[in-house]
């Protein structure tokens, strides 16, 4: 939290305090964190069935609700590892505040409580859909597969008065509206990148962001792992990369870099929260940390010095070079063995230092060697500038003044059946400042305020490409102003949850005017979680 934030919500406190005619023993339960007692008071005691972020493809109300109490079990199949692991997730999520002992037992063992079940028959539910039922005589979620109830937990969690988001027991009742709620996503792809190059974040600080994007049923981070002023993961064969290429940032500051064991745990971390990790090392552009630690990948031989500047566009690797590919084929290599996931990214953006014929060489060498180590390639739209291979998905960063040619050649491979990942810099990224006086972030693609980051239809993007190339949606957090995590919050909050309903909510639910009063109830769930946000003027908040 900023200082200025922290100085107005002691204010706002104080007020409260006095406003209350509360003596100093006496605050609320809440009152050690901001002053509130479970949320703003414009939060009603029972959230309306499907008032939520992303909204449910499918809302039926019913009945009276479901209590949590003391009394309360977490039913799951005892058979099954990764139900047990989900019972104790969501008993962690909500033991703190409800102060509840809320076991996990065997599901026969869990009459009137929260039942997860898998149902691998219920195909209509896909890979990632769940129903939430939800009746005073108990609550059951139903998946095909854990990354289901994992979605589904999210939707029980928000359905909950946003106080069940705080570290202290707090008042309930906790209440969730009756009724069934039947959900798929829209879109398979639903992605978050993090640029820890331009600034490094901790194992710590990634992890903080994955368990953010893990409420809005986000299932993909993208790691931007290098770039001209960092190289942030461990390569044995090439260990300068870190040593030396990792040793500084944006600004100067000391940089960092993960060894292979945290990077690995970073892996297992969004798993544990059904997301996978697409590693990008971006090539033949955006090197100049590989070119400072290794003076043979240059074309001339000589090592340029760190940058820790912000310019981009003026290194490349040396295509020509044999030794360039014996150092690609080393990091795809270690990189693909740490990855279990399905993508590498090798970026091909602003390869302004590389000439066409070059770059296209180029990439022909590079996409067969992560297809050698059983990856597919994702590449920014440049890649379609050369040819990109089999399987390989491009993901469009341009806007609405991309010249029509430039966004006509990304239309061509999506007819000829590259999928496409949709980041268009003027509605996706998330560091983009909202106004002229946004303290952080950039503006060479305009400002981005939070409806237009929200307001546009995925499948009708990008003329010329079919609906069904598009695999969905990803916003990106580039780092050149970013430092910290609180930083990372207020660019982030609250266009990300808006990115995250466009990749999972049905377009047929897709109304700014609906939207805007869910994301303005999930306000007092930020403010619980301790998230930073810009309080857009466009967004009718609850009073602070
Ligand atoms: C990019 O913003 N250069 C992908």
């Amino acid at each position: 939290m900023t200082q200025r934030r922290r100085i107005q919500r002691l204010i706002g406190s104080l007020l409260l305090v006095a406003a209350a005619g509360v003596g100093g023993g006496e605050a609320t339960a809440d009152s050690g964190t901001d002053g509130r007692s479970g949320g703003s008071a414009a939060e009603p005691e029972v959230r309306p069935l499907g008032h939520i972020v992303p909204v449910p493809a499918s809302v039926a109300p019913a009945g009276e609700p479901y209590s949590l109490t003391r009394h309360t079990r977490i039913g799951v199949d005892d058979a099954r590892p990764e139900t047990r692991e989900l019972g104790r997730y969501l008993a962690g999520l909500l033991r703190p505040a409800t102060g509840f002992p809320l076991p996990v037992v065997d599901d026969r063992a869990a009459r009137g409580g929260i039942r997860l079940r898998l149902s691998p028959g219920d195909t209509e539910l896909g890979d990632e859909g769940y129903r939430l039922r939800s009746a005073p005589d108990g609550l059951t979620l139903t998946a095909r597969a854990p990354a289901g109830l994992f979605r589904g937990v999210q939707t029980l969690r928000q359905q909950l008065p946003s106080a069940v988001e705080r570290k202290s027991v707090q008042n309930g009742p906790w209440k969730i509206a009756g009724g069934t709620i039947t959900d798929t996503p829209r879109y398979a792809y639903r992605g978050a990148m993090l640029d820890v190059s331009r600034h490094f974040f901790t194992v710590d600080e990634v992890k903080r962001y994955i368990d953010q994007l893990a409420l809005y049923k986000v299932n993909t981070l993208h790691l931007h792992l290098s770039d001209d002023q960092g190289w942030r993961i461990a390569v044995d064969s090439w260990p300068r990369l870190t040593t030396y290429g990792g040793s500084t940032e944006v600004g100067g500051g000391p940089g960092g870099f993960y060894t292979k064991a945290q990077y690995q745990e970073i892996v297992r971390y969004a798993a544990s929260r059904y997301q996978e990790v697409v590693p990008e090392i971006d090539m033949p552009g955006h090197t100049n940390a590989a070119l400072a630690s290794y003076p043979e990948l240059n074309c001339d031989g000589v090592a340029p010095p760190l940058y820790t500047g912000t310019k981009v566009g003026f290194s490349s690797l040396c295509a020509p070079k044999a030794v360039t590919y014996d150092f690609v084929d080393d990091v795809i290599r270690e990189l693909a063995a740490l990855t279990p996931g399905r993508y590498l990214h090798i970026g091909g953006d602003e390869a302004h230092s590389t000439s066409h014929a070059d770059y296209v060489a180029f990439m022909d060498k590079v996409q067969p060697v992560v297809a050698k180590y059983g990856k597919k390639v994702i590449g920014w739209h440049q890649l379609t500038g050369a040819t990109p291979a089999e399987g390989a998905l491009v993901q469009f960063w341009g806007l609405d003044r991309t010249p029509a040619a430039e966004k006509e050649r990304v239309a061509a491979a999506a007819r000829a059946g590259t999928g496409l990942i949709l980041s268009p810099a003027d509605r996706t990224y998330l560091d983009m400042k909202y106004t002229k006086d946004t303290r952080l972030g950039l503006a060479w693609a305009g400002y981005v305020e939070v409806r237009r980051s929200y307001d546009w239809n995925p499948a009708a993007y990008l003329p010329g490409a079919p609906a069904d190339a598009v695999r969905g949606v990803e916003a990106p957090l580039w780092t050149e102003t970013l430092a910290t995590t609180d930083d990372l919050d207020v660019m982030a909050f609250p266009r990300l949850p808006g990115i995250a309903e466009l990749g999972w909510s049905p377009a047929a639910t897709h109304d700014w005017d609906t939207y805007k009063f869910r994301l303005a109830d999930q306000a007092p769930r930020f403010d619980a979680l301790d998230i930073d946000y810009y309080r857009s003027p466009e967004v009718p908040w609850p009073a602070e």
